[in-house]
């Protein structure tokens, strides 16, 4: 694929639409054999993760029930860390079996603040599944238990991600050249 340009940056393809469908599947399937007997219930944090979301749940035999949720941070006027609320989330996580969909994990700061307050919900069990990850810009290390790629350090738009508003709608995903 030729490299696109976004902005004032132009971008590499880096992972074909190809690849990314056949890995999506290789996930569905894992999480269908370790879900088999349960309803898992998704959220999926928007914007990025919502072609990985969609397609990820096209795959799925099990049970499952799926929400999008929004993250909004900002910091508390005495706490010296960030306060982040989740809009949308208006199911009751007892008991449940979470699955939160990411599109990807970079220094791990946006899920290490949201999941004590799910965590405080006390659902069955919480696990993560994330498309991309950067473990080189890992700053807050989460257990990650479903990861499409491991991936350099370097910026990625396309599938969803996207640079300054741009790029969210390429099949792809490209790197910064
Ligand atoms: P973290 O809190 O540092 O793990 O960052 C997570 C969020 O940052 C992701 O959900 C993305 O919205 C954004 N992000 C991190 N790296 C990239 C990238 O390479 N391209 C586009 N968005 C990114």
């Amino acid at each position: 694929m030729a490299p696109v340009k976004l902005h004032d940056k132009t971008f590499d393809t880096y992972l074909s639409e190809e690849v990314i469908q056949e890995k999506i599947k290789e996930l569905a399937a894992q999480i269908n054999s370790d879900y088999a007997d349960k309803k898992p219930l998704f959220i999926a944090i928007l914007n990025g993760s919502f072609m990985f979301a969609a397609d990820l749940f096209k795959h799925l035999t099990v049970d499952a029930e799926i929400c999008f949720i929004k993250l909004a941070s900002y910091k508390g006027m005495k706490s010296s860390g960030n306060v982040v609320t989740a809009i949308g989330l208006d199911q009751d996580l007892f008991g449940r079996d979470i699955i939160i969909v990411e599109d990807i994990v970079d220094t791990g700061k946006t899920l290490h603040n949201f999941l004590p307050k799910l965590e405080h919900q006390q659902p069955a069990s919480l696990r993560i599944a994330s498309l991309l990850h950067k473990p080189d810009a890992t700053e807050f290390p989460l257990e990650l238990h479903y990861v499409g790629f491991s991936i350099p350090n370097k910026f990625v738009v396309g599938y969803g991600l996207d640079y300054d508003g741009l790029g969210r709608n390429l099949k792809e995903i490209y790197q910064l050249a």
